[in-house]
C-alpha cells in the first residue's frame, strides 16, 4: 500500500498583486472562492502551466480569475518504483495506466472539487472539442483533466467514474497535457473579466456558427496588395454586410458542415 497524497501542486493566488508573473505563484494557494478550478491528472506535472502562463491566460491567473492543480500520477503509483501502468490484457504493444492508480488520483481530485466540475479524459476517441463545449465548460465551477499516456487508460475506470472522453481532433497524440492545455486555454478566455473587449468573442470564429471574415491592418498596400476598400469607407452597414458575406463564403467553402449546419438552423 503506497501513500496516497492529500492534494497535488496548487498554481493560482490567493490576493490580487499586480508585480507577480504566473510562475511566482507555484505552490500551495488556498482556493479561491470564486475562481474557475483547473484540476490536471497527469505524469507531467512539469509540462504545466506551459503557454497557459503567457499572455491572457497567464494575466487571468495571476488576477485570480482561474486557479491550476496538477496531481501528479506517478505518487499514486504502486510500489517502490511507483508503478502506474502494466501490459494489454489480451496481449498486443505498449502499456496502459492501471485502473486502481487512476482511481487513487481521481479520488484526491474530485475530493478538492467543488460546485459543478466535469471529469474529462483527453482521448482520441472522444467528442470533438467545439466552441459549443467549450462555453459549457466556461459556464461550470471548474473542470477535472485527465491525461492519458501509453496506449491510454483502462475502460473499467471510464465506466465506473461516468468520464467524458473529448479529442482535441482527429489524430493521436503522444499524451493527453496538450489537448488539456488548449481545453483550458479556451475555455479560459470565455471566463467574465478574462477578454479586455468582451465583444471580441462576439463576432469570433464559431460565434454565430460561421467562420469568421478576413482580418486585415496597416499598412494600407502591402506587397501590392490592398485593404478591401469597403473597409476603409467607413460605411458601418457596409462594413457589417461585407464581413458577413465573406464569413458565409468562407465558412460554405472550407467547411461545408458547419454551412449545413447553420442553414439547417434558419428553416424551420
Ligand atoms: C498514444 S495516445 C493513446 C492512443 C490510443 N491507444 C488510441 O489508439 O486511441 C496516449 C494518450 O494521448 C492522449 N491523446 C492522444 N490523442 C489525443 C487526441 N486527439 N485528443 C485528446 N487526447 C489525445 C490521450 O490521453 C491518450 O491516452
Amino acid at each position: 500500500m503506497t501513500d496516497t497524497p492529500l492534494s497535488g501542486r496548487s498554481i493560482g493566488r490567493k490576493s490580487i498583486k499586480a508585480s507577480l508573473k504566473p510562475r511566482d505563484l507555484m505552490g500551495e494557494t488556498p482556493e479561491l472562492a470564486r475562481a474557475f478550478q483547473a484540476q490536471v491528472i497527469t505524469l507531467f506535472p512539469g509540462a504545466f502551466l506551459g503557454v497557459l502562463g503567457e499572455s491572457l491566460t497567464g494575466k487571468a491567473l495571476n488576477e485570480g480569475l482561474w486557479q491550476l492543480k496538477t496531481y501528479d500520477l506517478r505518487e499514486f503509483g504502486e510500489g517502490r518504483h511507483r508503478n502506474v501502468d502494466d501490459t494489454p490484457a489480451g496481449g498486443g504493444a505498449g502499456m496502459v495506466l492501471r485502473p486502481d492508480v487512476l482511481e487513487k488520483a481521481i479520488i484526491a481530485a474530485r475530493s478538492e472539487a467543488r460546485g459543478v466540475m466535469p471529469l474529462i479524459y483527453l482521448s482520441p476517441r472522444g467528442k470533438p472539442m467545439d466552441q459549443p463545449m467549450i462555453r459549457r465548460l466556461a459556464a461550470c465551477d471548474g473542470v477535472t483533466l485527465l491525461c492519458g499516456r501509453f496506449e491510454g487508460v483502462d475502460q473499467r475506470v471510464l465506466d465506473h467514474f461516468g468520464i467524458e472522453e473529448v479529442s482535441l481532433g482527429d489524430f493521436v497524440l503522444t499524451g493527453g497535457e496538450i489537448a488539456a492545455q488548449a481545453l483550458l486555454d479556451a475555455t479560459i478566455r470565455l471566463l467574465p473579466g478574462v477578454l479586455g473587449n468582451a465583444a471580441s468573442t462576439e463576432e469570433e470564429s464559431f460565434s454565430a456558427g460561421l467562420l469568421e471574415h478576413p482580418q486585415y491592418t496597416r499598412p494600407a498596400v502591402w506587397q501590392g496588395r490592398e485593404i478591401p476598400p469597403v473597409l476603409m469607407s467607413g460605411h458601418h452597414a457596409e462594413i457589417g454586410k461585407w464581413r458577413k458575406a465573406q464569413a458565409e463564403k468562407i465558412t460554405k467553402e472550407r467547411r461545408p458542415d458547419l454551412w449545413a449546419a447553420h442553414e439547417a438552423r434558419k428553416t424551420p
